[in-house]
């Protein structure tokens, strides 16, 4: 669908680390000297103060595209994109986002997305941020946490991100921990065994200091 190449960041569900993957990516990209663009279909929360998602993305692609370009919807309270909408007494437009995305792409060499949420998410109640990352036709990358519940969790964001045909170009726990235990350690055998997908291990960022973060490249195309 795109004819810039890109990567999806999704995760095994909110609050898991997809920003802090994407914009490594982002940031590794244009460290390498790639024009980078970013996009996030949907924030929401921007009530809680704080950098936001776009913000994050933008700083660490060093990219100058506006907030609408980055990240067409906007919804001051935490909640489902789908409600976020719903609240705000709009309709989140699928051709919309997907006009938008290919904007953003349009002149860069890599476009890194952030999805909402996890893989299932709706953005509306007939369009999941699934259906999204088919149309985008991008590589998708799943953000974990290292610890108990994350083998589950992660194996069905495979699975689901597979069953719409789309690749899964890497796993990664993050933060990964300075010392982690048994479980951690155990976690990237099981994950890689029986997803069939490699796991990257992501300590803890400064993420005021992007001149200090590590490279992850991990682009399937
Ligand atoms: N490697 C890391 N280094 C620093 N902070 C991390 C790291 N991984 C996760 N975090 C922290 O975990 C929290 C969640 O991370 P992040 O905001 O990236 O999650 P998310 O999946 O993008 O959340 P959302 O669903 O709200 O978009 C943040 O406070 C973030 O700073
Ligand atoms: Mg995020």
């Amino acid at each position: 669908m795109l004819r810039t190449s890109g990567v999806f960041v999704t995760g095994t569900g909110t609050e898991v680390g997809k920003s802090v993957v994407a914009a490594l990516l982002a940031r590794t990209a244009a460290g390498a000297g790639r024009s980078v663009a970013v996009f996030k279909p949907v924030v929401s929360g921007l009530d809680e103060g704080g950098e936001a998602d776009h913000e994050l993305l933008r700083r660490a692609a060093g990219s100058e595209q506006s907030d609408d370009e980055i990240a067409p919807y906007r919804y001051g309270a935490p909640v489902s994109p789908h409600l976020g909408a719903e609240l705000a007494g709009e309709a989140i437009s699928p051709e919309r986002l997907r006009g938008a995305a290919r904007a953003a792409a349009e002149g860069a060499d890599l476009l890194v997305v952030e999805g909402v949420g996890g893989f299932l998410v709706p953005l509306t109640l007939g369009y999941l941020v699934r259906d999204f990352a088919r149309d985008l036709a991008l590589p998708v990358v799943i953000a974990a946490p290292p610890g108990l519940g994350t083998i589950n969790h992660t194996l069905l964001t495979v699975e689901a991100v597979r069953a719409v045909g789309l690749s899964v170009a890497r796993v990664v726990f993050t933060p990964w921990p300075q010392r982690p235990g048994v479980i951690e350690r155990s976690n990237i055998e099981a994950v890689e065994r029986l997803g069939g997908v490699g796991v990257e291990m992501l300590p803890r960022l400064d993420l005021a200091a992007p001149a200090t973060w590590p490279a992850l490249a991990v682009f399937a195309n």
